[in-house]
């Protein structure tokens, strides 16, 4: 890679929102990204790396609804911000899409691995206790 090694990024315990569904859906983006890089690295089609792309979008939106979901049934005071911060990542994905993945494969691993270690270690984690809390899982 242009500039030194990809790092691996894996979900580790330390990102545990305790909400299992939430975890279990995380640990399912992590891997989805090491597909990614994996597929980089190996020097694979636009076509398939395109495909991983389609997929991590598509179990975004997934895990989003359903955490949106949770939230919402709980009245989570700070909902609104975190769903705003979940449209503005698919958006970002939309227009990577739109531009073509081939092309810059380095800059969507990257956008990818920063965006998700930061949003479940400071907008998720902020709903765990108060989640764990009301009970409503
Ligand atoms: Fe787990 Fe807010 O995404």
């Amino acid at each position: 890679m242009k500039g030194g090694p990809i790092p691996v990024f894996e979900w580790i315990a330390a990102y545990s929102v305790n909400v299992k569904r939430c975890d279990d859906d995380h640990q399912r983006l992590f891997e989805l990204i090491r597909e990614l890089r994996s597929a980089i690295l190996r020097g694979k089609s636009a076509e398939v790396m395109d495909k991983i792309v389609e997929e991590l979008e598509d179990y975004s939106v997934f895990h989003f609804t359903a955490e949106e979901a949770l939230l919402e049934a709980a009245n989570y005071p700070l909902l609104e911000a975190h769903r705003t911060e979940h449209r503005k990542f698919i958006e970002r994905l939309a227009k990577f899409r739109r531009e073509g993945i081939a092309g810059q494969p380095y800059e969507v691993l990257n956008f990818m691995n920063r965006w998700l270690v930061h949003h479940i270690k400071t907008i998720d984690k902020q709903y765990s206790d108060y989640l764990n809390a009301t009970g409503v899982f």
